[in-house]
């Protein structure tokens, strides 16, 4: 109730510009990957499909935009015949950033083993974190060229970690098998595919659209979306702030509502050096989540200024709710 509720959502990863056309354009390289993306409509969380392992099995992974890597199950029915561990103090586990040995006490399998390195997963939904093995196998993904799909490519030596299967309770939906990290960092997915073509020609951007069946695009603009899913660009753009652990944020100054400012504590509004508050961009959570001053005093002024509005008995987990039957239907709110 905080905000208008946003139906699509996109964030600009880059300072380049972001172009939503039908038509066709050739474009020579092959420098830019797209990732289909589509909504779990039980929980809300963004799920991609992703090529991994040999043979090549599509796996279902939660999005998160501020993830730092890409972690997977390896629990059951890892199988593939190119999974492969770094061992410790490797220049891989020195790219993960992790100096941490690890060790396994069940029977060696793809996430069990001894002397490789070992690195944090997180569950972003549920805050819960696991140790796991840092692992490298295939990851393929499409291409695209101009508004045309282009073949597979694949990233042969792909680094991510293996968690424990426990990590994926109780919210995540159904048959997702982890979790893909967006995040400013060095192993997430758009750095790693940014690095695959070194200084072919790709930078480290990508574009999100958040809809219902959206797109992930990575390397250069412009973007070209499928015929059907073109939408009207919204006009403007606002700088991304990156926080000291990767996450994208940006600059709100203020709040208005019926445009009159909200009365709130605007120190709040900026991150500080512990990455301490400030506007952080998720994929995570459903609604925005407002400090709770500044929730109390949202939630107050929006009343007032909607004091005409009946009000309705409350759908959790809001605490105030209006009648929409009574709002006027020329609102675009
Ligand atoms: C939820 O999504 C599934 C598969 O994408 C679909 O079969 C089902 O009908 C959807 N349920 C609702 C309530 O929209
Ligand atoms: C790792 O080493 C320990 C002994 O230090 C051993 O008990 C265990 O079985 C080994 N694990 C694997 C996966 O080989
Ligand atoms: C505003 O928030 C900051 C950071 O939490 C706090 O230090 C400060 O005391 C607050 N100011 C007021 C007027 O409440």
């Amino acid at each position: 109730m905080a905000s208008s509720s946003l139906y699509f959502l996109l964030i600009f990863l880059s300072i380049s510009s972001f172009t939503l056309l039908s038509q066709s354009q050739t474009s020579s390289k092959l420098n830019k990957f797209v990732l289909p993306i589509h909504q779990d409509n039980k929980t809300n969380l963004y799920v991609a499909n992703i090529y991994k392992r040999t043979p090549l099995l599509q796996i279902p992974f939660v999005v998160d935009l501020n993830g730092r890597l890409l972690w997977v199950t390896c629990e059951q029915n890892y199988l593939s015949s190119t999974y492969h561990a770094p061992r410790c103090y490797s220049t891989q586990c020195g790219r993960a950033n992790t100096h941490y040995c690890h060790t396994c006490f069940s029977k060696a399998r793809p996430g069990c083993h001894n002397n490789t390195c070992g690195l944090m997963s997180v569950n972003p939904v549920t805050g819960l974190t696991a140790m796991s093995e840092l692992a490298q196998d295939v990851l393929s993904i499409y291409s695209t060229q101009g508004s045309n799909p282009g073949p597979l490519v694949k990233i042969p030596r792909f680094l991510f970690t293996c968690a424990p299967s426990l990590l994926l309770q109780p919210v995540l939906p159904g048959n997702v098998q982890g979790v893909a990290g967006l995040g400013y960092s060095p192993i997430s997915l758009p750095t790693q595919l940014a690095s695959h073509f070194g200084y072919a020609g790709f930078a480290p951007t990508f574009a999100l659209c958040l809809a219902p069946n959206g797109v992930i695009f990575f390397g250069d603009s412009p973007y070209y979306m499928l015929p059907g899913l073109d939408i009207s660009l919204p006009v403007g753009y606002t700088p991304l702030i990156i926080s000291p652990l990767g996450e994208y944020y940006i600059e709100v100054k203020s709040i208005k509502i019926n445009n009159k400012d909200v009365p709130l504590n605007t120190t709040l509004l900026s991150i500080d050096r512990r990455g301490i508050g400030g506007t952080k961009l998720s994929t995570i959570n459903p609604y925005t989540i407002l400090e709770h001053s500044i929730f109390k005093s949202v939630t107050e002024f929006f009343t007032k200024e909607l004091s005409s509005i009946p009000l309705v008995k409350l759908v959790e987990p809001f605490e105030v709710c209006f009648n929409s039957k009574s709002i006027d239907k020329r609102t675009r709110v």
